[in-house]
């Protein structure tokens, strides 16, 4: 690693990379929670603290955060009334031989916002809430084959991984088939052959992935889906792991008017503690209670209330409005100083999860120096995966960040 390499981290970070370097078998493990994925030196590689909608590195510098640990951070971190309610119920019970009470409580909770859905089932992350819902899905129809879009992400599963499986592992995605997003054509071809064997058709809400422009689903393409669905009698398993409550406050499948069987969600629904749920219709019912899900601290009580506080305020507070209302402040000031100094960027998305792609930029060079300067001047934004606005952002906040961005993108070459 080179001086140059190495703006953004202070001497405590970087020694802290040393060390990492010696313990942990590389950044490439964690990916996108690792600094080393937007190129080492980029983004600081290690928070200490956290509050609101800004976090402070290992070196003592304070950020205006719009990377919300990937998702988590829907209220602003550590939200004093989410933790209070965490603490509350930390003070009589973490996790016990039985349920906890709150379980029944936090599935009640949930389903009186995601009014669609029948029954809840809680566990701890986004990757183990979508494989359960596959789990659920061939338990129905007693079939193997997943449907799922190109590169498309669902989490650590393996069988879902995206790109291409791992030495002798290749056998595993065989029963995962990727269509082409938004081509309708394809799906409808893929179905006439494979249809009877198709258990879940796994969709994420938008196409966002690094690198690209986000795209959101076509009415031909959301039609076909449902169309092979009801003919086929595959389920519909929803990932709103990373979208859910910031497209939609009752679930982005409502943007759509989808009516999807299954829904994971996951990341911001305990405002940074470790719960994640997925929901069903009835119909599924009966194909969940087969299935034994466990796990140690599944059962954990604080994030339930947590999560519990979490669905409370973001209703309260109407967390969303302000949200859309922020994150539109703040994309149009990004296009307005993009424009005022140069910069052709294209960025999409919705207002409350931009990207950003500078256009001649083949080698993301350009998006990372952006970046780069956007972090010395008290900015983390990340080059290749989306942003998160959260409720904590207030507009004083975003006009902050904004004048960070316009000294960033003064000081990033033009193409
Ligand atoms: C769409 C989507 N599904 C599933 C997951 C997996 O969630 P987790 O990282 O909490 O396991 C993610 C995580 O980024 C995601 O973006």
């Amino acid at each position: 690693m080179t001086a140059e390499d190495d703006a953004v981290d202070g001497p405590v970070g970087h020694a802290l990379w040393e060390r990492a370097d010696q313990v942990l078998p590389g950044g490439g493990v964690y990916r996108t929670r690792s600094a080393d994925m937007a190129g080492r030196g980029v983004l600081p590689g290690f928070i200490a603290q956290a509050q609101g909608c800004r976090c402070v590195d290992a070196d003592g510098r304070t950020y205006i955060d719009f990377l919300a640990a990937n998702g988590p951070n829907l209220l602003g971190y550590r939200h004093r009334e989410v933790e209070a309610a965490a603490e509350a119920t930390r003070a009589q019970l973490t996790t016990a031989s039985m349920l906890p009470p709150q379980l029944v409580e936090v599935v009640e909770r949930i389903l009186a916002t995601w009014t669609d859905m029948g029954w809840g089932v809680v566990a701890k992350n986004g990757s183990e809430v979508v494989t359960l819902g596959v789990r659920v899905a061939r338990q129905h129809t007693g079939r193997t084959q997943v449907v799922g879009f190109t590169n498309a992400y669902h989490g650590n599963d393996p069988e879902l991984a995206v790109g291409a499986p791992e030495g002798p592992l290749t056998h595993i995605t065989s029963d995962v088939q990727r269509i082409a997003w938004n081509d309708p054509q394809a799906l409808v071809n893929h179905m006439a052959t494979h249809g009877d064997y198709v258990a879940a058709i796994l969709l994420n809400p938008l196409d966002q992935r690094p690198l690209v422009a986000t795209t959101a689903p076509s009415q031909d393409f959301l039609a076909a889906i449902e169309q092979a669905r009801d003919q086929f009698g595959a389920l519909l398993v929803f990932d709103d792991v990373r979208h859910g409550l910031r497209l939609h406050p009752n679930g982005s499948h409502h943007l759509y008017g989808l009516e999807p069987d299954l829904v994971a969600l996951g990341k911001a629904l305990g405002n940074g503690h470790a719960i994640s749920a997925l929901m069903g219709r009835n119909h599924a019912r009966r194909a969940a209670r087969k299935i034994m899900f466990t796990s140690t601290y599944m059962f954990e009580a604080p994030p339930m209330a947590a999560a519990m506080a979490t669905l409370d305020i973001y209703e309260r507070d109407a967390v969303f409005d302000h949200m859309q209302r922020v994150g539109q402040q703040f994309c149009d000031g990004i296009a307005s100083a993009a424009t005022a100094t140069g910069h052709k960027v294209v960025l999409s998305g919705p207002p409350t999860m931009p990207t950003l792609q500078f256009g001649d930029d083949p080698n993301h060079g350009r998006v990372r120096t952006f970046c780069r300067h956007a972090a010395e001047n008290g900015v983390l934004i990340h080059p290749f995966l989306n942003w998160f606005i959260s409720g904590a952002h207030t507009e004083a906040d975003i006009d902050l960040a904004l004048d960070a961005l316009r000294t960033a993108f003064a000081a990033t070459p033009t193409a």
